[in-house]
């Protein structure tokens, strides 16, 4: 990645550096923050008995916290890393019965499909970013809608270029309301964006500027 742009590259399907990821980001008291929002979300729509669906589990974190904190929930992590699921498997083998795991590309493959239904929430924190495109951000807002079957909830609290930003991002990094608008196009309603966290259009980095973005399925897309 050029230095000027604000992004970064990854070698998620190598072992050392996912398990390095994981121990570089454990979680933060803003990334918690965030992890919060998502559950209050989550708690306010998803029955006891009901299913989430986390995009880009990584290393289980998001999940650690949500598990925990919804002890009923059952759950599936998909990810297209093999280490990246083998660390989370390892995380969260306290709630094995509860969790499932789907290796598939978030993009290209029909998890949409294939995770067992009803789904009551799709969430995903710091991932959709790095499938590089808005349109690949779309197709994925498009089978999450798919994945939810006419009800439920979508949670992504990812990173985002600030509006007022000089800087250039990297492609999967783009404004809120370009994100609230492919949710409304793609088969939701009341697309709003909760929070902005590490808010920084002075001095962004590529752990800067992330958004917790909501939105409903709609019945009719
Ligand atoms: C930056 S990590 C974030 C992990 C985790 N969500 C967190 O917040 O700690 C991004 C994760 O998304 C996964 N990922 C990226 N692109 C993907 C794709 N096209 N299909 C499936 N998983 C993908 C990576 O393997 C990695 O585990």
């Amino acid at each position: 990645m050029n230095e000027a742009v604000i992004g970064a590259e990854h070698q998620f399907h190598d072992r050392d550096y996912a398990l390095a990821w994981g121990e570089r980001f454990s979680p933060t008291a803003q990334r918690l923050e965030l992890f919060e929002l998502v559950l209050g979300e989550l708690r306010r729509t998803v029955p006891a008995d009901g299913r989430v669906v986390e995009l880009g589990i990584g290393p289980g974190y998001l999940a650690q916290h949500v598990l925990q904190a919804m002890p009923t929930i059952s759950y599936c992590g998909i990810d297209f890393s093999t280490p990246m699921l083998e660390i989370a498997r390892t995380r969260l083998h306290r709630h094995a019965s509860r969790i499932t795991y789907l290796q598939a590309d978030l993009v290209r493959d029909d998890w949409q499909d294939i995770v067992d239904g009803p789904v009551d929430a799709v969430i995903s924190t710091w991932s959709l970013h790095d499938l590089g495109s808005q349109q690949n951000v779309q197709t994925v807002y498009a089978k999450s809608a798919s994945a939810l079957r006419g009800r439920g909830i979508l949670l992504n609290g990812d990173f985002i270029r600030p509006d007022g930003a000089t800087q250039v991002f990297e492609a999967g990094r783009f404004e809120v309301d370009r994100h609230l608008e492919l949710m409304r196009q793609t088969g939701f309603k009341h697309a709003k964006c909760l929070a902005l966290l590490e808010h920084d259009i002075e001095s962004p980095t590529s752990a800067k500027n992330y958004a917790c973005l909501k939105a409903l399925r709609r019945m009719n897309p």
